[in-house]
């Protein structure tokens, strides 16, 4: 006999309860955090052309999402907003209006659930005229330690509105240590900080630049956000954000990087989150749409390979649907 069929792994595939008695990773709705974009021109929710099944929400449209994923049990989402051009400034300082778009929608989703747990962006490109996370000096550089003072402040709005949890997406260096200081300064020792830790220079962002007209207007990201080549250089910002204290840990994008994943989750106790970003939520659907790929195999299978990985929760676009998925079972 052949010596290698005293072993047959498929026995342990046969059926599905011998299949679920040692599956390994699980998904479920607690595992996400759902993106939502918002904007306050008009009062239409608009769909975002490179994000079939995406809208931009208005404050309406906004609360009836979030009660769909609620009812699903999605109990997390994280707001993005679009800000008219004309209130686009180079020194960004409609970012921390506490009667700006993100401060209030914080202030009714709060009143309406005080359980559900709302994530706020930190960063000024949405409020930028020149599109970048950081404000732009005459010859082009983004300047790290003058954008930290404003990060600060937009960060002190949101948790003045009710904000959970505060997540810097900007790649500044020594902001989650500012922020930290500048929450617990006016008494927000209980807001949290999820901070992007490994973001990378991604072109996987691209469907988001558009939802929010929000590209950078010269130049890239590369100055601040990681060069995709590298692995290593993301143990060294973990090191930083969770010495400076953040609660919780992410990386940026999920799927074209689960090895890093892997690499921080080995690096960290903390929770790491990681983010299935526009681009990724992109080619899944265009090819769903095309009938090349089965949506909900793909889009399943997706997010499970992002928790074995080492993700504790998922921002995906997905998320809503995702979760209805998984209620109607595989
Ligand atoms: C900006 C920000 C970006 C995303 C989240 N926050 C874009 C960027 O860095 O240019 C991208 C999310 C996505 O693509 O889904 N601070």
């Amino acid at each position: 006999m052949n010596q290698f069929l005293r072993s047959r792994p498929r026995r342990n595939r046969k059926s599905e309860v011998i299949r679920s008695f040692h599956r390994e990773t699980h998904l479920g709705p607690e595992h996400f955090i759902y993106p939502l974009f918002v904007h306050e021109e008009g009062n239409e929710a608009v769909p975002i052309a490179s994000m079939p099944g995406c809208f931009r929400h208005t404050s309406e449209s906004l609360l009836a999402e979030v009660e769909a994923a609620l009812a699903v049990g999605v109990g997390s989402v994280v707001l993005f907003p679009k800000v008219p051009e004309d209130r686009k400034t180079k020194s960004a300082e409609e970012c921390f209006n506490p009667e700006g778009l993100v401060p209030r929608l914080i202030r009714s989703l709060k009143q309406r659930w005080p359980e559900l747990c709302v994530v706020t962006d930190v960063a000024l490109d949405p409020y930028s005229s020149d599109g970048h996370d950081g404000l732009v000096a005459p010859d082009g550089r983004v300047l790290n330690d003058e954008t930290v003072a404003l990060l600060c402040m937009q960060a002190l709005s949101q948790a003045e509105a009710g904000a959970d949890v505060i997540a810097p997406s900007d790649m500044m260096d020594g902001r989650v240590a500012a922020i930290r200081g500048a929450l617990d300064g006016a008494g927000y020792s209980e807001v949290s900080i999820l901070s992007y830790c490994a973001k990378y220079a991604s072109a996987f962002y691209g469907p988001f630049r558009d939802a929010l007209d929000s590209a950078p207007r010269g130049g890239d990201k590369k100055t601040y956000q990681m060069d995709p080549a590298n692995a290593r250089e993301a143990l060294r910002e973990v090191a930083l954000d969770e010495a400076e204290g953040a609660d919780m840990l992410m990386v940026k994008p999920a799927g074209p990087y689960l090895d890093v994943i892997r690499r921080v989750r080995e690096a960290t106790t903390l929770p790491i989150a990681a983010y299935q970003v526009s681009g990724e939520y992109a080619c899944l659907k265009a090819a769903a749409q095309q009938g090349w790929l089965d949506e909900r195999a793909v889009v399943l299978e997706s997010l499970i390979s992002i928790r074995r990985a080492g993700a504790d929760v998922i921002l995906s676009y997905f998320a809503k649907q995702a979760a209805i998925w998984l209620r109607e079972g595989r």
